[in-house]
């Protein structure tokens, strides 16, 4: 396991929310190895004091003084500026004296200059790793722009693109119901599947971010990394083995085998919105006006054009300032293939239903028709009823928490591999293509619903009975 993390962008919000907060737990559980130093690089001229009376001004409130103390020990500031290869390269040399992971939670504009500093410190020669924070780019040529000056110094196998997705325990559970279970397997195609719902909603706004979200939007924000990452679990081939490079393959031939959009598909298979002034968990909230033509809210119905999935639409559905904060992927069944009961019973019938909650709560139904809430001389009087598991999570972690020991490990199986990423980002072009040329509306929502009207058709029903449609 490396022992060296060079923390660049150390000063950010996702440093602050969420990096500095991970290293916190990591010390404490005591999974880092005892020499463990980090690096905490940023632009801004601090010594290690006001580093620390800066962080811990922030995190003070959640964590006691020992636990920061501890953090600090093995914490040095270093101002450098990664737009200046050759300074940076002067101010971090004296850390190349053993091997170490770079962390650029950084703006994306500023990967090459910081590796080309990297680089000249001695900082990226292998066993040396690299570990970037998305965006990657804005389509795929920019992606391919980035990957092609990753790789004037690096080799694949030492870089780490974050999707912090990936990190979560909830979304690796959907391998394990998947592949674990002859049940699921055994009908995970389109002969008994109907549909796959995919929701990411959050009752945040785009606070702080307009700048770059005005830029990317929520197809690009959400959907070329999170969503697909998703879809590329549910759908995938089952793997040869449960290694990096089998998993990373069968994800890429689904993320390829995505039917790309044409402007003759937008106006049915896809809805843009943005949301306007309203009322999220009792406040109001000001709408998102920062240009015109950026979504908040995208909706689209995809379609993997393979033997197993041929028919079957994957609904795809985020956006900002949803009623509530839910993410969850719905498998919808086919019918029984011949009905034995009578009219009314077909009338209650609901098709089977696979639920997979991934937060807040951590949660597995699993809608089937029995008869045990009818009368009880009566088994054909069938209802819907449902098998529910609420998970108990032995330790809620960051997902950052387990990405990071990941890379200290050189373990690359829930980072995205240089493939997958060109092929989310040609069928995101696709999209984005479709839409020009078709002028695919943005459609205002009042913030606190759940998107535009024409979104109606892409929101499975379960979220609006159980997922507090307001
Ligand atoms: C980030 C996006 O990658 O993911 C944000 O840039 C979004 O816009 C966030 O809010 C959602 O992550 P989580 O873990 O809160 O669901």
């Amino acid at each position: 396991m490396h022992n060296s993390l060079l923390l660049f962008g150390a000063t950010g919000d996702l440093a602050q929310r969420y990096l500095f907060p991970s290293l916190l737990h990591l010390l404490r559980d005591r999974l880092l190895p005892e020499d463990f130093r980090i690096v905490a690089i940023a632009r801004s001229e601090h010594d290690d004091a006001a580093f620390q009376a800066w962080l811990r001004e922030r995190l003070g409130d959640d964590y006691e003084a020992a636990a920061l103390d501890e953090l600090f020990r093995r914490t040095q500031y270093v101002p450098a500026d990664l737009s200046d290869a050759d300074a940076m390269a002067a101010a971090l040399s004296r850390f190349a004296d053993r091997p170490a992971v770079s962390y650029l939670s950084t703006p994306p504009n500023l990967f090459a200059s910081a590796c080309r500093g990297l680089e000249a410190a001695g900082l990226l020669a292998p066993p040396s790793r690299l570990v970037l924070e998305k965006p990657l780019g804005h389509d795929l040529a920019s992606a391919q722009a980035i990957d092609a000056t990753l790789k004037s110094t690096l080799d694949e196998s030492q870089i780490f693109r974050i999707d912090h997705y990936l990190g979560k325990a909830p979304v690796q559970n959907l391998l394990a119901l998947r592949l674990g279970n002859t049940l699921f397997e055994a009908v995970w195609e389109r002969r008994w599947i109907e549909s796959v719902d995919i929701i990411v909603a959050e009752t945040a706004g785009v606070d702080g971010r307009e700048g770059y979200y005005a830029d990317y939007g929520a197809l690009r924000d959400m959907v070329q990394n999170h969503m697909l990452q998703l879809l590329a679990l549910i759908a995938m081939e089952p793997p040869a083995a449960m290694d990096t490079d089998s998993i990373r393959d069968e994800k890429r031939k689904v993320l390829r085998a995505l039917r790309p959009m044409t402007p003759s598909a937008a106006a049915a298979d896809s809805v843009r919105g943005r949301y306007r002034d309203g009322v999220v968990d009792g406040q109001a909230v000001k709408g998102f006006s920062h240009r015109d033509d950026v979504e908040t809210f995208v909706g689209l119905r995809a379609w993997i054009d393979n033997w197993r999935w041929a028919g079957v639409p994957f609904r795809l559905v985020t956006g900002k300032r949803m009623p509530s904060r839910t993410s969850e992927v719905v498998v919808t069944f086919k019918p029984v293939t011949h009905w034995l009961f009578g009219p009314d019973e077909r009338k209650r019938a609901r098709a089977n239903q696979l639920r997979v909650r991934l937060q807040p709560e951590e949660t597995i139904e699993l809608g089937l028709m029995g008869s045990l809430a009818a009368s009880e001389w009566s088994a054909n009087e069938l209802q819907p009823m449902s098998l529910d598991l609420a998970m108990q999570p032995p330790k809620r972690r960051i997902a950052y928490e387990r990405l990071m020991i990941d890379a200290l490990k050189g373990d690359q199986t829930l980072f995205v591999r240089d493939d997958e990423v060109e092929a989310a980002w040609r069928w995101i072009d696709s999209v984005s293509a479709a839409w020009r040329e078709a002028g695919t509306p943005v459609r205002d929502y009042p913030a606190g619903s759940w998107g535009p009207l024409e979104a109606q058709p892409f929101l499975p029903r379960t979220l609006t009975t159980h997922g507090g449609r307001k």
